[in-house]
């Protein structure tokens, strides 16, 4: 286990924003994890896993912790189902291909996403009509006031949209060291129902898709829609979709006939987030070397060079923008370190 000082934190965010980290430990084992803590009592500490929901403004005086846990193996399969563990810092793609090369089913929609395996049920990682929760079956985690393991079930970690109990009141409570996920291995569950899978699918001229179509598929129209990290920095969707009243709503849709929306229950309706931000006009817009992709609204972009605070000042213009315009509060979905 190695310090080091004063290091890029660059290549560890995939906004690609350039601040140092005082001190930085990438972390492997975790007996490593619970002797930083246990030796390190009163050092405030900065735990970092995939690096790609979060946006960096500042150097980190903490206490950087990488979260670098490896590991990922069949515990036991059934007839019907597989229970499959993965340490936090497997890279959450490279896991989810490996599911599918297994032929378990369940993850096949959340191909794509980056980040790792053990950031991925604190904000339940979502996208085309499936959700983290819908596999998830529990999590061990480390308790860093007792130093203790402990799992966490499903139930227990309160799931909503882009939401856990690790970004409430568990937060700063733990770290989590590895997730367990119950997939299919027979009879798989074909989500196809997101408009933007059935088209692709057509266009592929598969009309019995099987999981790894399904995964193809969704690849396919990431790379179509969202910028790879690799070639230009961003953290996915910069806001979460807002969540208006009916009364708002109506309001909205008497202005803006063709709004798209999802009904979510009797009095509330989502908006796209990504709608608003290209009827206000933002979409594909330029500061230099950072704004808006051109694909899609809802994703922020670093061309290269530019700073957290430049990306963060963009992002308050924009929810300015959108309040003045529609009412609407959007908020950020990343998190502002
Ligand atoms: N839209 C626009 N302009 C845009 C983008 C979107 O008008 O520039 C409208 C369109 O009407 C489109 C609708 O918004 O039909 C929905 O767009 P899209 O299918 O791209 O999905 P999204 O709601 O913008 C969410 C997730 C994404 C996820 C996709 C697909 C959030 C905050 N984002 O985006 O997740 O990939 O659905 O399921 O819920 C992420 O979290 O980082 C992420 C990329």
């Amino acid at each position: 286990m190695q310090i080091q000082h004063n290091i890029s934190l660059k290549p560890y965010n995939t906004f690609g924003i350039d601040v140092k980290a005082k001190q930085f430990i990438s972390v492997t084992t975790i007996t490593d994890l619970k002797s930083i803590y246990s030796e390190r009592r009163e050092v405030s500490k900065f735990i970092l896993g995939g690096g790609s929901n979060m946006l960096l403004t500042k150097d980190i005086e903490a206490l950087v912790l990488h979260i670098n846990l490896k590991g990922k193996h069949i515990i036991s399969q059934t007839e019907d189902y597989a229970f499959v563990k993965a340490s936090a810092g497997e890279n959450w793609h490279e896991f989810v291909l490996w599911t599918l090369d297994n032929n378990f089913g369940g993850l096949e929609n959340l191909s794509l996403i980056p980040g790792n395996v053990g950031t991925s049920p604190i904000q339940n990682i979502g996208a085309y009509g499936v959700e983290l929760k819908d596999t998830f079956y529990s999590c061990d985690v480390l308790n860093l006031d007792t130093l203790e393991i402990e799992t966490f079930k499903n139930s227990d970690c309160k799931f909503g949209y882009r939401n856990s109990i690790f970004k409430q009141e568990a937060k700063g409570k733990y770290i989590i060291l590895s997730v367990v996920f119950k997939l299919t291995t027979n009879n798989h569950v074909i989500h196809t129902n997101y408009g933007a899978i059935a088209s692709e699918l057509e266009q592929m001229q598969i009309s019995k898709p099987t999981i790894q179509d399904v995964s193809k598929a969704v690849i396919s129209i990431r790379k179509s829609k969202l910028p790879d990290p690799n070639d230009i920095g961003n953290s996915g969707s910069f806001f979460k979709n807002p969540m208006i009243c009916k009364d708002a709503f109506v309001k909205l849709q008497e202005n803006f006939p063709n709004v798209p929306h999802y009904v979510v229950s009797e009095d509330e309706v989502k908006v796209p987030a990504g709608w608003l931000i290209e009827t206000a006009g933002f979409k594909g817009k330029s500061f230099g070397n950072y704004g808006v992709h051109k694909k899609q609204a809802l994703v922020l972009v670093n061309y290269g060079g530019a700073s957290g605070h430049d990306i963060l000042e963009l992002s308050k213009l924009i929810q300015h923008t959108i309040l003045r315009l529609f009412d609407i509060t959007i908020e950020a979905e990343v998190n502002i370190i």
